[in-house]
């Protein structure tokens, strides 16, 4: 489904020079290894990520779809800012789409943990000698973390946000199609955030286009 992209006059220009898809990531042989800065988005199956990324770059570079579970790889694009350098945003498998439980979670920890694992936070990519000593890899320079607005608190996405803190890198929870929210729930999302994960949300609607222009601010803050 095509991204909301209709209303772009009614926000500031994040201009661009391009923006590309790279590849659909199995494993962390397919991960970016040039070093430059990576922005990784996370969150529950059907939030809106591949949605906000279109939104964000006012480009349909990622797919999108009404039925939960579509972005099952580790989907990379590479951002060009008109006016400063490249980056990646690192679209990352959504969880909880086979309706929660044990099993979801694990195959959504499987692909996530190795893309964490194979980040600047720890190990090199292979032990097998498949990096020279001293060549870049991956650089994570955030973790932005959606949630749908309409539930904020979920337990899934709790335990995504604590551990997602517990990483030595910047933090964003995104409160994602805030354009579904009545007036009083809108209210209400910033102390139910605070409360849930302890940092209050930017709240974003791909479809209106509000927060995309702080969003953009806040990605390259981390990427510049
Ligand atoms: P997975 O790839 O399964 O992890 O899902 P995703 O998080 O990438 O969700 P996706 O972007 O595919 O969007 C899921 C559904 O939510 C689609 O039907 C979108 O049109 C809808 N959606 C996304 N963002 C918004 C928004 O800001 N407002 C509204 N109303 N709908 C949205
Ligand atoms: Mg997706």
């Amino acid at each position: 489904m095509a991204g909301p992209r209709a209303r772009r006059s009614c926000f500031m220009p994040r201009s661009l020079s391009s923006a590309t898809f790279v590849t659909s990531a199995a494993g962390p042989a397919d991960f970016p290894g040039d070093g430059l800065p990576e922005v990784a988005l996370a969150g529950r199956s059907n939030v809106g990520k591949s949605t906000l990324i279109n939104a964000l770059v006012r480009e349909d570079i990622a797919r999108t779809s009404a039925t939960p579970g579509k972005t099952r790889l580790v989907n990379v694009y590479r951002i060009t800012p008109a006016d400063g350098s490249a980056f990646y945003l690192v679209d990352l498998p959504g969880y909880g789409f086979a309706g929660g439980g044990d099993k979801a979670r694990h195959e959504f920890a499987r692909l996530t943990d190795s893309y964490f694992a194979s980040r600047a936070l720890g190990d090199t990519r292979g032990m097998a000698g498949t990096r020279r000593a001293g060549a870049a890899k991956g650089r994570l320079a955030a973790v932005v973390l959606a949630i749908d607005a309409r539930h904020p608190g979920m337990p899934a996405d709790v335990e995504a946000g604590r551990w997602f803190q517990s990483l030595e890198v910047p933090f964003l929870l995104v409160a994602t199609k805030v354009d579904k929210l009545a007036q009083s729930a809108r209210a209400r999302l910033k102390p139910a955030c605070e409360l849930a994960f302890g940092v209050a949300p930017l709240a974003v609607s791909a479809l209106a286009g509000s927060g995309l222009d702080e969003l953009w601010r806040r990605i390259r803050e981390w990427t510049t």
